[in-house]
């Protein structure tokens, strides 16, 4: 009966962890409760079968200070968990790992109105700080479908983009300082929000989009920005997606453009039925472009819309008339994560240079028509950044791992194309568990060894977030 022999061990090991955390965390910032655990222990990919050993909730540096010393001597292993809507299994508990929820360091500290900089605790959610910044007269302009619920930490962690890249950038450019613990229990605080700051390798940088795989992102100094001036936003339904492209540049040679995102006609149905939404324009078309500008561009961007017309890529479309059209025109492009949730989609989240984003197109699309002519494809995405969302939905009848088998075997094919091309396998979801076994698609193996020598220095005993980013040796 091996699995009694494991599951003993097991429960003997979440008693120590328990024991000894203790020393550290009130107990009821400690958790071995099955079903939270298993909340806690996993992220919105929800196809790994997750076993935390225990959560803990620290609410001080020193906790986490704490926490990570003892786990180095006790050798427990650690998962970061932020607001969990990571895509790539990143923060997924897996294999009796602690996963440490950053639930309760949740405070904005202090913010200072010249530097214009907000300062965090990890766990703040990019709505709260968001909203903090309108009530001051600025902005934080990173904004992706799941704000609701993603932490700034998290965000750090997997250095997030969403739908306005194209204008205010990816999470990197918003951190203006930060204070990790390292894997080896270490306090270090990076750049101070300093703007000029040229002393030698600015490790901030290392610790964006690291995955939680060389210690904690615990608090950063967040960069506001100047409020936006109103926004409009047009939705055109558009025949091939070539295009796509040719709109993209028409557009963005008249107009300041904040968002260009683009949706198949099968992901626009997926959301119209999972909600109370209308088709925005009366003919149906394969793909539809979703466009964001300056309303005092308006004149500008109607006769871009026009000259489109003309050249015969653009079918139909609708321009925003008021905030609460804008608002229905968005929720078009942003309900598709949620609506095709239940469909458990296998997702590629890719990207290549834009000037070579029609040419990738029609490879991708001839690929997908070869080798899934049976299953629903999903397309979306932001592909003003060259940015491609690629979802494959299960048939309801398809057993799960079947599913997966089927979607892997592609993978190496659609991954080839990506590094002829030296695109990326992951354009913003992050490797995680996901897409560490392709990591040599993007990255060169002298590139990758240096990234696990880098891993080593902050974490030598390998117990950050084990497992992902980088195959285990
Ligand atoms: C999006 O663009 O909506 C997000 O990256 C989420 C997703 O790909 O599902
Ligand atoms: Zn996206």
């Amino acid at each position: 009966m091996p699995n009694v022999g494991k599951s003993q061990s097991t429960a003997d090991r979440r008693q120590h962890f328990v024991e000894l955390a203790q020393g550290i965390f009130p107990s009821e910032h400690i958790t071995v409760e099955h079903d939270e655990l298993r909340v806690l222990g996993t992220d919105w990919t929800r196809n790994f079968e997750v076993s935390p050993l225990a959560a803990v909730f620290p609410t001080s540096i020193d906790q986490v200070a704490e926490l990570v010393q003892m786990a180095n001597v006790h050798h427990f292993p650690l998962v970061p968990s932020g607001g969990r809507t990571g895509l790539s299994g990143g923060c997924v508990a897996t294999s009796d790992e602690i996963v440490v929820s950053f639930d309760r360091m949740n405070r904005i500290l202090h913010f200072d109105p010249v530097d214009r900089l907000v300062h965090c605790q990890a766990g703040v959610v990019t709505a709260q700080l968001q909203q903090f910044a309108a009530e001051h007269g600025l902005t934080y302009p990173v904004d992706f479908s799941s704000s609701g619920s993603s932490q700034i930490g998290g965000n750090i962690a997997t250095n997030a983009g969403g739908i306005r890249v194209i204008r205010h950038g990816m999470t990197r450019d918003w951190v203006a300082g930060m204070k990790v613990v390292t894997g080896k229990g270490d306090v270090l605080e990076f750049n101070r929000g300093l703007v000029k700051n040229a002393t030698g390798y600015d490790l901030r940088h290392l610790f964006i989009g690291s995955e939680g795989t060389l210690g904690f992102i615990v608090e950063a100094e967040m960069q506001l920005g100047t409020a936006p001036s109103p926004q409009r936003v047009m939705v055109l339904g558009v025949g091939k997606l070539a295009d796509l492209l040719s709109i993209l540049q028409r557009f963005k040679q008249t107009v300041n453009l904040s968002a260009f995102e683009f949706f198949s006609d099968l992901a626009m149905s997926k959301v119209l039925q999972h909600s109370t939404l209308r088709r925005p324009l009366r003919e149906t078309t394969e793909y539809y472009a979703l466009i964001e500008y300056d309303e005092d561009q308006s004149e500008l961007a109607t006769q871009a819309f026009s000259d489109c017309l003309d050249q015969g890529w653009v079918v139909d479309g609708v321009l925003s008339q008021s905030n609460s059209q804008t608002d229905d025109l968005w929720r078009l492009r942003d309900g598709i994560t949620e609506s095709i949730a239940g469909y458990v989609p296998y997702k590629n989240d890719v990207s290549v240079r834009i000037s070579q984003v029609p040419e990738f197109l029609d490879d991708i699309d001839g690929l997908v028509k070869e080798h899934y002519p049976d299953l629903e494809v999903c397309w979306f995405g932001h592909i003003g950044d060259g940015n491609l969302h690629l979802n494959i939905l299960k048939p309801p009848e398809l057993d799960i791992n079947e599913f997966q088998e089927r979607c892997r075997a592609i993978n190496p094919l659609l991954f080839k194309q990506i590094q002829r091309r030296g695109g990326s396998i992951s354009a913003e979801h992050g490797v995680g568990l996901l897409k560490r076994d392709y990591l040599e698609f993007s990255r060169e193996t002298s590139e990758i060894d240096a990234m696990r020598e880098i891993k080593h220095v902050f974490d030598p005993n390998g117990i950050m977030n084990p497992g992902k980013l980088l195959l285990p040796q």
